[in-house]
């Protein structure tokens, strides 16, 4: 029975195209990166960053057109480096209620491709902490505060 699952995936093309984080967390008042990384070819589209938990009705907050490769908005900014196929979004002084679903994406005629990720800001003075990841060969766990 594992058949209908290939094919779905198949069949679903831009979840393969380009990737982020399933979420990021950042401090009101601070700012929050995001990268996606995307599949070689797609370089010289445009890529965009848009609000809204429904991809059709998400309102895009910045995009680039390809050959511009950064472009700044109101507090956020997106930068795409075509030589190593990522993109990076940066919002700014960021607020809680900034807190949402965002996609990154790449436009191209017919649908356009796109990843969805999780933002959530905290209030100031929250601990955020990072997953474990290996420090000097022993396994570790980081904590990280962020300021402004
Ligand atoms: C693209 O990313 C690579 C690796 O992080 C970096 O070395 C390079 O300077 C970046 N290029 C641009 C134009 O920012």
């Amino acid at each position: 029975m594992q058949l209908p699952l290939v094919l779905l995936l198949l069949s679903l093309p831009g979840c393969l195209s380009i990737q982020g984080p399933e979420s990021v967390r950042g401090l009101e008042g601070g700012s929050v990166t995001v990268r996606c990384d995307y599949k070689p070819r797609w370089e010289t589209y445009g890529k965009w960053w848009c609000r809204g938990a429904y991809w059709e009705l998400c309102r895009t907050l910045v995009r680039t057109t390809g050959s511009q490769l950064e472009v700044k908005g109101d507090r956020v900014s997106i930068g795409d480096n075509q030589s190593h196929h990522f993109l990076t979004v940066t919002m700014e002084k960021v607020r809680q209620d900034d807190t949402d679903t965002y996609w990154c994406g790449i436009s191209k005629s017919g649908p356009d491709l796109g990843a969805p990720i999780r933002v959530t800001i905290e209030p100031e003075g929250t601990l955020l902490t990072t997953a474990c990841y290996p420090t000097n060969g022993r396994a570790g766990v980081s904590s990280v505060s962020y300021s402004r």
